[in-house]
């Protein structure tokens, strides 16, 4: 199928597209309107059809379970520096997936983003992908002082490591999705394995308060984790989020997943963690909702070389 016969795209329309990247019916399918927005100059109201045609085309297509398996063949796995968390995860967090890390404030989120960002560096052979991190930071949490201690944990040389994190601030939700939207040169030129976005949910929290909004918020928030998988697919990469939720007492009996506060990200992400602090300075990781892997836990800790056992 042609770009042409995509309703509302004229012969110009199509040349545009073709010249910016945009080839065939499939790329438009997981495009963004953002992106086409500007290549195009067509208002979101038509690009949204657009898309959306160029979707229901594709929804003919089916892939057969052996066409599944071969995708799933790429599949990697980046070590989380703990042993008892990797085998909670089946040996690490994958390639082609986004994994939530959720917990309140202190429970380890940040820190094991940076622990990624280090181990996606580290040879196959050792756990990682010998391939580099994006962190999307958007709490100035990010810390090379850290990265540099970490480094030194996995006998890597700090100062490499370190260039091969490329660092973005987002300074609010606009801002963040704009960062993924346009992240795929860099992804490319920058040879990125993993995406961590620290906080996910932070900017979506007070750039959208109040219950009136509640609602612009979730489709902002569901496209921009749309936005992220389709990275994951396209790129063979992992994607790992944050979600500061605070920590209820009635864990055990109530449902972990739908925290105070709201739980923002619904089911989105792949694979979902629950972190929480625990006894002697130890934290503990729960496996919620699995597509494939049993629930459980696994007691890890921080250290000052990061995550270990
Ligand atoms: P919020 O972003 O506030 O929601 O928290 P978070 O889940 O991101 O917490 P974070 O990952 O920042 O964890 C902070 C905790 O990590 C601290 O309370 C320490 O227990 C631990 N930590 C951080 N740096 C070090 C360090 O250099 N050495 C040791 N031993 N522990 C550290
Ligand atoms: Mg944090």
């Amino acid at each position: 199928m042609e770009l042409e016969e995509l309703p509302g795209v004229g012969e110009a329309t199509a040349e545009k597209l073709r010249e910016a990247g945009y080839k065939t019916v499939e790329s438009i399918a997981v495009a963004s309107i953002g992106e086409l927005k500007e290549i195009s100059g067509m208002g979101e109201g038509t690009l949204m059809k657009i898309i959306d045609a160029a979707r229901n085309t594709l929804q003919m297509r089916f892939m057969t379970g052996t066409e599944v398996m071969e995708k799933r063949k790429n599949m990697r796995k980046i070590t989380l520096g703990s042993k008892k968390l990797d085998e909670l995860l089946g040996g690490g967090i994958e390639t082609q997936a986004i994994t939530e890390l959720f917990g309140e404030f202190g429970s380890g989120k940040t820190q094991i983003c940076h622990q990624l960002a280090v181990n996606v560096q580290l040879p196959e052979e050792r756990g990682g992908l010998e391939r580099n991190a994006l962190y999307i930071d958007t709490e100035n949490t990010f810390r090379p002082e850290r990265i540099i201690q970490m480094a030194k944990g996995m006998d890597l040389d700090p100062d490499t490591v370190l260039e091969n994190i490329i660092i973005a601030r987002a300074y609010n939700s606009d801002h963040q999705i704009l960062i993924t939207e346009k992240a795929s040169e860099l992804i490319k030129e920058k040879n990125i394995g993993l995406i961590a976005v620290d906080s996910l949910t932070s900017h979506f929290r007070s750039d959208y308060t109040g219950r009136g909004m509640l609602a612009d918020r979730q489709q902002k928030l569901n496209r921009h984790m749309h936005d992220l998988q389709r990275l994951c697919d396209i790129h063979n990469l992992a994607v790992v989020v944050t979600n500061q939720v605070m920590a209820r007492p009635d864990f055990f009996f109530g449902d972990p997943t739908a925290p105070i506060g709201g739980h923002v990200v619904g089911h989105s992400s792949t694979f979902r963690i629950y972190l929480r602090k625990s006894k002697g300075g130890k934290r503990v990781g729960r496996l919620i909702d699995s597509p494939n892997l049993p629930e459980g836990e696994a007691i890890f800790s921080l250290s000052e070389v990061g995550v270990r056992d």
